[in-house]
């Protein structure tokens, strides 16, 4: 039997044209991330099990991890999420670092999940966290960057919606209900799934947890649409910075144990992608896990996966070329003979694929155009000899003779 050519269920192959468009996104978000001062870190696929068991939250730890024994009988974990590395990395420099600091980074991570539109078992992230300001204008500048990431590649104010909770509003009202520990857990998890299920499914999930008196004084509360006064001035400041498409939900709560107050989450308002694209919130105790002083700390999750359906929903892809510039389809035996001029050509920025086969010229030209790259060049003897070329726009069929000089201008625009 031969091997199967399909890559590892959940996980995506990127052939070039899905690379592309991976490519482009990620290059929108360093440029909106970086220009509110955030610099790129990276950290190992694999940690030690402890640092996710502490905090990650039960689900993820308990149903999701890929986690295994080393050769040397280490218990270690491929990352779920970014957040306990990057504590764990302010933590090693805690002294040293200075705050603000404004971290981000594009991990990939695995989730062993029910692979599903939305949900992968790998996904990439981008992380965005600001260490070390207590204050509301860490968590505002927080969903602001959501919000522009959003704007840059042009999506509209109501094809999304930012959702925003404090959990210690959330946590007197549970209080007061005198909810315990499991069923406070209980809560949070049914209310992170509750997009997912029908209504009379959650609520009878709702009231096995915590009872029918406490579940309907739930319903009660999360009817209501007065924001806590946290969240009011939130909203506030937010809208001050333009950002709109904004609405205090109750509901939010987050599956990781670590947030501590304002949390939120980015929706796709698409009927067809029901899920959130951004999930973060404040996280003030998860530095001090790893001994040291603890660093208030605010930041969010946004996953390739759900970014790019939400771009497709809403036509927001444009179509990318390749990255190469041109074919080069050589005229008899001068393979040695161009490579000056291939250089210069490369070094004036212009990326050039040589077809090196012994092909006939048309099938040359046929596999040029079919591989989507938008010129060819012609070079033999000849144009060697008169430093004139043939360029040829494979779409138009439209061709010039040109000097090395005027290809670098036609191709570069430069
Ligand atoms: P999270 O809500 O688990 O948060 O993930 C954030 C985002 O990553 C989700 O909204 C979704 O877009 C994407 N995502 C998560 N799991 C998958 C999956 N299996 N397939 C596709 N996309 C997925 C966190 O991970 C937090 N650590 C975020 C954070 C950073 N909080 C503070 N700083």
């Amino acid at each position: 039997m031969s091997l199967s050519t399909q890559p590892y269920k959940g996980a995506r192959d990127f052939y070039p044209e899905d690379k592309r468009i991976q490519k482009w996104m990620f290059a929108k978000l360093r440029d909106v991330v970086e220009s509110f001062g955030y610099q790129e870190y990276d950290a190992p696929l694999i940690e030690s099990f402890e640092i996710y068991a502490a905090k990650t939250g039960e689900e993820i730890v308990s149903e999701q991890l890929y986690s295994f024994e080393d050769r040397g009988g280490r218990k270690v974990a491929i990352r779920p999420e970014m957040t306990p590395s990057v504590s764990r990395m302010v933590a090693a420099r805690r002294q040293e670092l200075t705050y603000p600091l404004r971290w981000y980074s594009i991990p990939n991570l695995w989730r062993y999940e029910r692979p599903q539109r939305g949900r992968l078992r790998e996904h990439w992230q981008l992380n965005v966290d600001i260490f070390g300001v207590e204050g509301l204008e860490a968590d505002v500048e927080i969903i602001q960057i959501t919000d522009a990431i959003l704007k840059t590649y042009g999506a509209k104010p109501d094809s999304y919606k930012i959702r925003v909770n404090s959990l210690k509003a959330a946590g007197a009202v549970y209080k007061d209900l005198r909810l315990d520990q499991a069923q406070h857990r209980a809560v949070a998890k049914l209310l992170d799934k509750r997009v997912r299920m029908s209504e009379t499914e959650f609520n009878s999930s709702l009231k096995e947890a915590v009872g029918q008196k406490t579940a309907d004084d739930l319903l009660e509360y999360w009817s209501k649409e007065q924001p806590p006064e946290n969240i009011a001035a939130l909203l506030n400041l937010l809208e001050k910075a333009g950002v709109s498409s904004i609405v205090f939900d109750p509901e939010i709560a987050r599956g990781m144990d670590y947030y501590t107050d304002i949390v939120f989450e980015v929706f796709d308002e698409s009927a067809e992608n029901n899920r959130a694209m951004f999930g973060g919130g404040r996280y003030d105790g998860l530095v001090a896990e790893f001994g040291v002083e603890p660093v208030p700390t605010v930041g969010f999750g946004m996953g390739d996966v759900t970014l790019q359906n939400f771009l497709e929903s809403n036509s927001l892809l444009p179509k990318l070329e390749p990255e190469t510039n041109a074919a080069v389809i050589l005229i008899g035996d001068v393979y040695g003979a161009v490579q000056p001029i291939l250089s210069e050509l490369r070094q004036n920025g212009l990326n050039l694929a040589v077809d090196p086969t012994e092909r006939k010229l048309d099938a040359k030209i046929k596999n040029a155009a079919k591989s989507g790259v938008k010129y060819a060049i012609f070079i033999g003897e000849q144009e060697l000899a008169n430093q004139k070329y043939k360029l040829k726009n494979l779409k138009s069929s439209e061709e010039k003779e040109l000097s090395a000089d005027q290809i670098v201008q036609a191709l570069s625009g430069r």
